[in-house]
């Protein structure tokens, strides 16, 4: 299956699992790694010394390309480029910030760059910052998320037709038909995040985990817009901040009520009612945990057969 994402990345299939804080460490982003993906540990919530010891233990459990997410808004982001660049890290997903300010450093080390971006004007920004490729992420997705509400359907054509560096489609993806409808739309490959929540290997709490098997469609939501925009699904935390709106709560108020740590305590700590659980639209579609192994495998499985199908079917002819 080898295309500009494989090349660019050496692997063997397009296939991304995303970056996620509490949820991607070193034994869910080797595992995908060795199955033939690209995994990725999600630094956003670990601390240097911890973002140290997950590259170390990636490293003696793969032998295959993984990446690291560096969110930009993490606080001690200096620390966390030292480390990767130290451990010659050679990728990495820059996300939640201007493409402009790491790219350059970072290239200029060796390392493949890929920035996220949830809309046109920004996959154009980052092509010009340099980048090697866009990850282009629709409303659909689970964690934080553009403000536009763009779909992936939508944004995926729109940005395809302009960019000329590879593009990566992200969000409501969670199946081969998923991860060819985005090929078919203009994508070079697919990230993939809430479908590896559900994982053996995801650090994500049991009862998260859990509670992601049982989201039917319409029990996730996309809120809190005047801070990050964040798809979670509608527990006590998401009832508590309608409450706030319905008040007309302003900003320092919901930030009040967000507080510190939430993520953490809902998906790590498996708190369903007080912490904050992100997933995407595609939880609807979830319905076992699975060795991540078996998730690339029964991805790219389906992928191939629904290809092979359309293109031998009468289907399409007029
Ligand atoms: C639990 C969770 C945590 C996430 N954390 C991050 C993160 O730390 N950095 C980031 O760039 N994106 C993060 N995301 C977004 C993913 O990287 C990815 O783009 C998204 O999950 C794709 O959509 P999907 O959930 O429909 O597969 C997170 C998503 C989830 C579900």
């Amino acid at each position: 299956m080898a295309n500009r994402i494989t090349e660019l990345f050496k692997i063997k299939y397009p296939l991304i699992q995303a970056g996620m804080i509490w949820c991607s460490g070193w034994k869910l982003a080797s595992a995908v790694s060795n199955a033939g993906g690209l995994g990725i540990i999600g630094s956003g919530s670990m601390y240097p010394d911890i973002l140290d010891e997950h590259i170390n233990k990636c490293k003696k459990a793969t032998n295959h390309p993984f990446a690291v997410n560096l969110p930009m808004i993490y606080p001690d982001i200096d620390k966390h480029i030292e480390t990767i660049l130290r451990h010659k890290v050679p990728i990495v997903f820059t996300s939640a910030g201007n493409p402009k300010t790491w790219t350059s450093l970072l290239k200029d080390n060796g390392v493949t760059v890929v920035h996220v971006v949830s809309s046109l004007k920004f996959a154009l920004k980052s092509e010009a910052a340099g980048v090697d490729a866009v990850v282009a992420e629709g409303f659909e997705a689970g964690g934080h998320n553009g403000r536009e509400e763009t779909t992936t359907m939508t944004l995926i054509p729109i940005i395809a037709n302009q960019l000329k560096i590879p593009l990566i489609a992200a969000g409501g993806i969670g199946t081969g038909k998923g991860m060819f409808a985005a090929m078919v739309l203009g994508a070079d490959g697919v990230q993939i995040g809430s479908r590896f929540v559900a994982s053996n290997e995801s650090s994500a709490h049991q009862k998260f985990k859990q509670k992601v098997l049982e989201a039917k469609d319409g029990d996730t939501a996309l809120t809190l817009k005047e801070l990050t925009p964040v798809r979670l699904i509608k527990t006590g935390f998401y009832n508590k901040v309608q409450e706030a709106y319905q008040k007309g709560a302003n900003v320092e108020e919901l930030r009040d009520l967000l507080g510190r740590g939430r993520a953490k305590k809902g998906m790590f700590e498996g708190d369903l009612e007080e912490g904050e659980l992100e997933i995407g639209q595609i939880a609807g579609l979830i319905n076992q945990i699975k060795p991540a192994a078996n998730i690339v495998k029964e991805i790219i499985g389906e992928f191939n057969e629904i290809k092979d199908q359309i293109c031998s079917s009468n289907k399409f002819s007029f």
